[in-house]
């Protein structure tokens, strides 16, 4: 019923020969998953990436979007309606390390929630406790504290058009993944939370698992029932490895 989706966030990697290398890849090798399948570039490749995928069944996303909804003077932000002018479908939004690097609050999330559905994009919303939460018994209450933020601002239904993904951040580039029941733990966290509110929207609500994502974990990871896929970051740059994680999906 929850179609799996696996999005690939390349962060600051790539270039333009770079990306034409991996998406060709990508689309040779196309249909090998029944799921979504979400590229992520640098914003400043977003446009050639669209034009590479055109007509494919690979799907774009943006790393970030400015929370501000009119055009402005907001020196180097990107707004939603830009990127949806270029082609993206998605948006991650409230990434661990845009909150950890770049200062987002919960409050600035929730804000860009709602500037990438006006412009009628999927935000990706990130979740996830760090290593001394989790130590302290904390992960809950901060992925509570971080969806909270959001439905307090854009309301439940807002999670109609919305994925959320929960990135532990201590598995992310460390090599140490979450298992597969500390992922579903959570998910399954989540979904309560959610379904607090609306049971069908939590029903049909895609829960992506993040955090050292690869070929040898994706299916233990993808088989848990409150897992509908990933969000994967080095291991998306490698078109095999990304393939073979997609093929576990769906
Ligand atoms: P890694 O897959 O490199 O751990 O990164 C996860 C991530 O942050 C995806 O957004």
């Amino acid at each position: 019923m929850r179609r799996p989706l696996v999005a690939g966030n390349w962060k600051m990697h790539g270039s333009r020969a770079e990306n034409a290398r991996l998406v060709e890849a990508l689309i040779e090798a196309g249909g090998a998953s029944a799921s979504e399948v979400v590229v992520c570039p640098p914003a400043v490749y977003l446009w050639e990436t669209a034009r590479l995928i055109k007509g494919e069944e690979l799907l774009l996303g943006a790393q970030n979007v400015c929370a501000e909804t009119h055009p402005g003077a907001f020196t180097g932000e990107v707004s939603a309606d830009m990127l949806a002018d270029v082609g993206a479908s998605y948006v991650l939004v409230g990434h661990s390390e845009r909150r950890a690097l770049y200062g987002e609050t919960d409050a600035l999330v929730a804000r860009k929630f709602v500037a990438t559905q006006a412009a009628s994009l999927t935000p990706i919303l990130c979740v996830g406790e760090t290593l001394a939460e989790r130590e302290q018994g904390l992960t809950d209450a901060v992925v509570a504290r971080q969806l909270d933020a959001v439905l307090a601002v854009a309301g439940i239904r807002a999670f109609r058009r919305a994925v959320v993904a929960y990135e532990p951040v201590w598995a992310i580039g460390t090599g140490k993944n979450a298992s597969p029941e500390q992922a579903e733990a959570v998910h399954a966290f989540i979904r309560d939370r959610i379904a607090s509110q609306d049971a069908t929207i939590a029903a049909a609500l895609r829960l992506l698992y993040g955090g050292s994502v690869k070929a040898a974990n994706a299916a233990e990871i993808f088989a848990q029932p409150n897992v509908d896929g990933g969000l994967v970051g080095g291991a998306s740059l490698k078109a095999d490895e990304f393939l073979r994680i997609c093929a576990a999906s769906g």
